[in-house]
């Protein structure tokens, strides 16, 4: 059962976001897209904000706040600007999460604390050349040697790849067992044989960095293993169920910021005599974009809530990030039609918000993924035996 009552705690989460969205990122939101330049300061400051660690226990330097405080944040965020949404989810849901649920005590101290606090950020490398959704095929392997780890391979894709200090690496330990043979490694920055590649010129998202990384014969000791030989591939499963509800939050970010431009645009504009806020055409616009936004974030809402209770969510991450990235690409689209032809052009921001909202379709598992996995889910509570 769904029961959700937002706290004062919430509301001051969301007022908090807001306010230094506006302040401290739109000012330089429209610029970074154009030149891709990564939003360091803004970075930092989310840090001291503890906008970096917000579901990590305060024993491990993070705010300790819940799920649904960090979908909040996150959408405030994302509707100013997705790019700077998508360096805080990674952060927060896939590197944070994934540290705190499966480290050691050392790993803890070492990573997780400067991790939550800003002082530096992480990637999650799953994805590689030839395999994106199929991500039982890793290539990359991990060879044992003595006490120590050699890693080999590529990995594609990588968000916050040329800023981030610390690595989750998944990689083939044991071929034989397939997906059961995948073990995760914590690689450092600077450590030999470890390359960045040349950031990627994305279509959306600009401003936050995406590149492929090199694996020749990088050496990591066994106390950076994360988790048990052969669990990597639970482990990246288990996060992304997680990221999905960050995404889908960063989604919302995106659908309401169309939502809102269309709304003051419609009012703004006037066409045939008066604006065309008041032609009905205009008007069934904005009610649908304004429903699908209300039901993307009732679903994000109950997937957040869920995880907060501890119980399983899978089904319901999925459908939040399949629901939630199709209203952000239906309502950037709306918004632009609203727009006419100003929503095609760079002077307003419309554009941006569509450029923006394909990837949520993309990563963190394709919408496809997605029905997959609902599907699954659905079978197994289902299922006739
Ligand atoms: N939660 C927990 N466990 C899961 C799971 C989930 N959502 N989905 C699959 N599993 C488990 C299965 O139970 C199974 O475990 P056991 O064998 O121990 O029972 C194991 O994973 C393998 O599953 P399948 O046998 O079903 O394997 P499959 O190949 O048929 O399907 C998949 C796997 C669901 C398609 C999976 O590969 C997948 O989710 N792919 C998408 C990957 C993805 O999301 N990539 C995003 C990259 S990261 C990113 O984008 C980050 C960024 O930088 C922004």
């Amino acid at each position: 059962m769904f029961s959700l009552q937002l706290t004062e705690t919430h509301e001051m989460i969301r007022q908090t976001a807001r306010e230094f969205a506006h302040a401290e990122i739109a000012p330089t939101a429209v610029e970074r897209d154009k030149t891709g330049e990564f939003p360091a300061e803004i970075v930092r400051k989310l840090g001291e904000l503890g906008f970096l660690g917000m579901m990590v226990s305060p024993e491990w330097g993070g705010s300790g706040l819940d799920c649904i405080s960090y979908v909040i944040a996150m959408e405030e965020i994302s509707k100013v600007d997705a790019s700077v949404g998508v360096i805080m989810s990674v952060n927060n849901s896939l590197v944070c999460w994934a540290i705190e649920t499966y480290g050691t005590e050392e790993q803890k101290e070492r990573y997780l604390r400067r991790l939550a606090q800003g002082e530096i950020i992480g990637a999650f490398c799953l994805s590689e050349p030839e395999a994106g959704s199929d991500a039982t095929s890793q290539h990359t392997t991990a060879t044992r040697d003595g006490d120590e780890w050699i890693i080999n391979g590529t990995k594609n894709w990588i968000t916050n790849g040329t800023t981030a200090s610390v690595y989750l690496v998944f990689a083939q330990t044991n071929r034989e067992l397939r997906h059961r043979g995948i073990t995760c490694f914590l690689v450092e920055k600077g450590t030999p044989g470890f390359t960045q590649g040349a950031k990627e010129d994305k279509l959306g998202i600009r401003s936050s960095d995406t590149c492929s990384l090199g694996f020749d014969n990088v050496r990591v000791p066994d106390s950076n293993r994360l988790g048990e030989v052969g669990q990597g591939f639970k482990i990246a499963m288990e996060t992304l169920n997680g990221g999905r509800i960050g995404i889908a939050a960063q989604a919302l970010g995106i659908a309401a910021a169309s939502l809102d431009a269309a709304l003051t645009y419609a009012q703004q504009r006037h066409a045939f005599g008066r604006p065309i806020a008041e032609l009905q055409a205009i008007q069934f616009k904005l009610a649908d974009m304004a429903t699908k936004l209300d039901a993307a974030r009732l679903l994000t809402y109950r997937a957040a809530w869920l995880k907060d209770q501890h119980q399983r969510y899978v089904k319901e991450a999925a459908q939040a990030k399949l629901f939630a990235s199709r209203v952000a690409v239906e309502n950037a689209l709306d918004a632009i039609q609203v727009h006419g032809g100003y929503g095609y052009v760079r002077e307003y921001l419309v554009e941006r918000y569509l450029r923006d909202a394909k990837i949520t379709e993309i990563y963190e598992g394709t919408s496809e993924i997605q029905h997959i996995v609902i599907a699954r889910e659905l079978l197994k509570e289902y299922a006739l035996v």
